[in-house]
């Protein structure tokens, strides 16, 4: 029970994932009925969100599930109640599923150790965030036909992205190579228990690249990190008509959001048909509906 990371999963259930995405979206697409699951999901988030949380309700009125949102400035969190206390509260208050964003990584396996139903993490800190690496996967096997020996360059800030680190395991895992590409500062300082290669000059990062994926310099992680000068690093680092000439000739551009357009990406790269950024976001509800329907299929007894 629980999806918590992309890490410790073998590449059969990253493929059932996204098997059942396939089927949710085509059901979703034609206007097939959907597969009804009964029972009650809670999205508990302790930081910001635009898609991951739209998507996932999406998933879930799709799925005909009862959800609910807790944010801690409407709930008891903000009268000083533990992470631990809400969950078990959760628990009793009939949830069955509860998907969770937290700053801290890890939090969510804490959740899972005293919440009885199925825990998605939504993302954890600068840890993991395994549905939106199963968008982005679904999202490159949708538009280039496989992911297996493609070459895909993560550009930006690799040391603060839990999108980096799920993508590197997810793609490695499904027969990709991963390259992290961005300066020195916004690389891990390890990359050695990562699967991957690194690079901090975009030419040598982005050359043979089937996929770009661009990520947003997140300043709110930033505590002591030298950024350098902003105007630098988008001089040196930006996926734009120009940079973009150094990957292949029919590159995928990609971005999780939210982006900073005008920094790490420009007009271009975000808006031209090389662009898969709108179809990560609707993929992103797809797998949602997989996930989702699989930690009921589990708390059923049915998987
Ligand atoms: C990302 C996140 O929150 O990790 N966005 C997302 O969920 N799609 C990336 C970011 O915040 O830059």
């Amino acid at each position: 029970m629980s999806l918590l990371d992309i890490r410790s999963l073998q590449r059969s259930e990253i493929e059932t994932y996204i098997r059942e995405a396939i089927k949710y979206r085509n059901a979703c697409t034609s206007g097939e009925p959907v597969p009804q699951v009964s029972g009650t999901v809670c999205l508990l988030f302790f930081e910001t969100s635009t898609r991951t949380r739209a998507s996932f309700e999406s998933a879930a009125r799709k799925l005909g599930l009862h959800g609910s949102f807790v944010a801690p400035a409407t709930s008891s969190i903000q009268k000083g109640e533990s992470i631990r206390d809400t969950v078990v509260t959760l628990d009793y208050a009939g949830v069955d599923c509860l998907v969770i964003r937290h700053p801290s990584p890890g939090a969510p396996h804490q959740a899972a150790e005293v919440f009885d139903g199925g825990v998605v993490n939504a993302g954890d800190g600068c840890h993991e965030h395994p549905t939106q690496a199963l968008a982005d996967l679904l999202t490159i096997i949708s538009r280039k036909g496989t992911v297996e020996g493609l070459t895909v360059a993560i550009v930006g800030d690799i040391v603060h992205s839990r999108v980096a680190r799920s993508n590197a395991w997810c793609l490695t895992k499904m027969g990709a190579r991963v390259r992290f590409v961005g300066p020195r500062t916004l690389l891990p300082k390890d990359c050695s228990l990562l699967p991957v290669e690194t690079c901090d000059n975009l030419a040598a990062g982005l050359s043979d690249a089937d996929v770009v994926m661009a990520l947003r310099l997140q300043r709110e992680r930033m505590n002591g990190y030298d950024l350098g000068g902003l105007a630098e690093y988008t001089q040196r680092f930006q996926i734009n008509r120009e940079s973009l000439k150094l990957a292949k000739e029919d590159v995928l551009v990609m971005h999780p959001g939210p982006i900073n357009r005008g920094v790490e990406l420009d007009d271009f790269a975000a808006d031209s048909t090389f662009s898969a950024i709108h179809n990560q976001v609707e993929n992103g509800i797809y797998v949602r509906m997989a996930v989702l329907a699989n930690e009921f299929d589990k708390l059923r007894g049915d998987a």
